[in-house]
């Protein structure tokens, strides 16, 4: 993990968010999808945490994150950040997910904003030959990730809650149809998600094995460095410090 001050190359409306593309090779070449960066997001120590992100986009020089809007006020402040203004990050935090050397069919799943997050990995997956499905949900299509935004073949499958795009209702209800196609999951979404996926898995595959599903479990973390144990929760049969053990850990140790 490093501290380094990131160069706000760009920023972008994406439908009601922004993307903010930084500029920081050394936490760059490091990063793996999943992982965190923790943003200071203020000039001084006002507010004193620094806020947690998941890239959405990450190459050799640079990574991307998405704000979303929100009441929090470090996050109304980054938004308000410019081209050309330094940001103190500090990452990577934690393990990101693991691409599956064995697996060949990849299927992605996101919930809500926390799609956005699983960009990279769809990304390399698609560029190192896997075949990659995503599937997502949202409350309308404005939130949806672009199609135009993936590899070409990736299949992409969307539910909204509102049926202005793809199949109306939630995520679970594409879970039947794509689960028995997969040699490997990714998720990112949130617990009662994830105890839904766990039951679908069960039911498609009899045994869920260990390995077969990787999700991210989602927290703000305060330190990133196993110091503060703000993080710790009771996962994989004990307590432990998420931005340690985590933020990815296999499904079947965050369902016990
Ligand atoms: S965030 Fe401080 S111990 Fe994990």
């Amino acid at each position: 993990m490093i501290q380094t001050r990131a160069l706000l190359e760009a920023r972008e409306e994406a439908g009601s968010a922004l993307s903010l593309r930084l500029r920081a090779p050394d936490l760059a070449a490091q990063l793996v999808p999943g992982q965190a960066v923790l943003i200071q997001t203020g000039w001084g120590y006002d507010p004193f945490l620094r806020r947690t992100f998941h890239p959405i986009a990450i190459d050799s020089e640079s990574f991307a994150i998405r704000l979303a809007v929100d009441g929090d006020r470090g996050r109304a402040w980054l938004r308000l950040a410019q081209p050309g203004a330094e940001l103190d990050c500090l990452g990577p935090v934690g393990k990101g997910f693991i691409l599956p050397s064995r697996a060949r069919r990849i299927l992605c799943l996101g919930g809500g904003d926390a799609a956005w997050t699983l960009l990279p990995l769809v990304q390399r997956a698609a560029a190192l030959g896997h075949a990659v499905t995503l599937a997502t949900d949202a409350l309308s299509k404005r939130q949806t990730i672009p199609a135009a935004m993936l590899p070409i073949s990736v299949e992409y499958h969307i539910a909204t809650i509102d049926g202005s795009a793809g199949r109306k209702g939630a995520l679970s209800a594409l879970l039947p149809e794509l689960l028995p196609w997969a040699d490997a999951v990714i998720a990112a979404a949130d617990m009662d998600f994830y105890r839904q996926l766990g039951r679908a898995i069960e039911a498609a595959r009899v045994l869920p094995p260990k390995g077969y599903a990787q999700a991210l479990y989602q927290m703000n973390f305060l330190c990133g460095t196993g110091a503060c144990q703000a993080c710790a929760v009771d996962i994989a049969g004990g307590r432990r410090r998420v931005c340690l053990r985590g933020p990815v850990f296999d499904l079947v140790d965050i369902l016990r």
